[in-house]
C-alpha cells in the first residue's frame, strides 16, 4: 500500500512572518491528519518554519539546491546548508526551474544524485509542455525526464524519491488535468519505473500530480489509481485551501 503524500511549494511567496503564520496553522489543523505531508518554504523561511515543523507530522522540504556540495557557486545554496537547517526534502527539476532557468536533465540527475547521497528525499519533478502535449509528446517527455532524472540512482536509494507529475500547462493557470488524462500519465511512469527498476519498485513509488490542484477537485484525483498524492502550489499559500486538500475524503 502506497501512503499518499501531500505537499505544499510555496514558492516565491511569504516573509519570515506570514510563512510562520501558516505553518502554526498548519501544524494545529493537520495533527491529525493521515496522510504524509510537506511544506517547502523559500530558503530565507526554511528555519523559522522548520523550528515550527519540527517533531509534528510535517516534514521541511526546500524547493531546489545547488549541484555541488559547496565552492565558488554566488547565490546558490548547497545540501550542506539545507540539511544544516533540518531539511528532509528537496524539491527537483520543476517545471519553473526547467523553463524559466533553463535547467537541463543533466544538471537535475546531479542535483538528484547529490541529494540523494546526503540522506534527503527527493521530489522529482516531471511534465510536458502544451505544445508537446498537443503534439502526443506527453508521454515521452515525462518518459525522458524520468529516466534522465533517475540516471546511477540505486533501487535503494529510490525509496527516498517521489516522482510528481506537474503537467505544465495545467499550472498555476486553473486548468487541471481531467483525473483520467493525469492517471493515464501516472501510470505509464510508473511502467517506466518497472523497466528501469522492476515491478515491486513500480508498485512502491509514489506519483504526486500537480497544476492547479484545489480543495474542489483534490478527491477526485486522488481516487485515481496511480495518483498518490499532490505537489500544491497557489493553493498550498493558505490554510483554509491546503488543509481540506491534505485532508481529501
Ligand atoms: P499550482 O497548484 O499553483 O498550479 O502549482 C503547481 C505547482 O507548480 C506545484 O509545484
Amino acid at each position: 500500500m502506497r501512503t499518499y503524500f501531500i505537499a505544499g511549494n510555496w514558492k516565491m511567496h511569504k516573509t519570515r512572518s506570514e510563512a510562520a503564520e501558516l505553518a502554526k496553522a498548519l501544524v494545529s489543523q493537520l495533527k491529525d491528519g493521515k496522510h504524509k505531508y510537506l511544506v517547502a518554504p523559500s530558503f530565507t523561511a526554511l528555519e523559522t518554519v522548520g523550528n515550527i515543523v519540527a517533531g509534528t507530522n510535517i516534514m521541511l522540504g526546500a524547493q531546489n539546491m545547488a549541484a555541488e556540495e559547496q565552492g565558488a557557486h554566488t547565490g546558490e545554496v548547497s545540501v550542506l546548508q539545507l540539511k544544516d537547517l533540518g531539511v528532509q526534502a528537496v524539491i527537483l527539476g520543476h517545471s519553473e526551474r526547467r523553463h524559466i532557468y533553463k535547467e537541463d536533465d543533466e544538471l537535475i540527475n546531479k542535483k538528484v544524485r547529490l541529494a540523494l547521497k546526503h540522506g534527503l528525499e527527493v521530489i522529482l519533478c516531471v511534465g510536458e509542455l502544451l505544445e508537446e502535449r498537443e503534439a502526443g509528446k506527453a508521454e515521452a517527455v515525462c518518459e525522458t525526464q524520468t529516466v534522465k532524472g533517475l540516471e546511477g540512482v540505486s533501487a535503494e536509494d529510490l525509496k527516498r524519491v517521489t516522482i510528481a507529475y506537474e503537467p505544465v500547462w495545467a499550472i498555476g493557470t486553473g486548468k487541471t488535468a481531467t483525473p483520467e488524462d493525469a492517471d493515464a500519465i501516472h501510470a505509464y511512469i510508473r511502467k517506466v519505473i518497472g523497466k528501469l527498476y522492476g515491478e515491486a519498485a513500480a508498485k512502491a513509488m509514489c506519483i504526486q500530480y500537480g497544476g492547479s490542484v484545489k480543495p474542489e477537485n483534490a478527491a477526485q484525483l486522488m481516487a485515481k489509481a496511480n495518483i498518490d498524492g499532490a505537489l500544491v502550489g497557489g493553493a498550498a499559500l493558505k490554510a483554509e485551501t491546503f488543509v481540506p486538500i491534505a485532508k481529501f475524503a
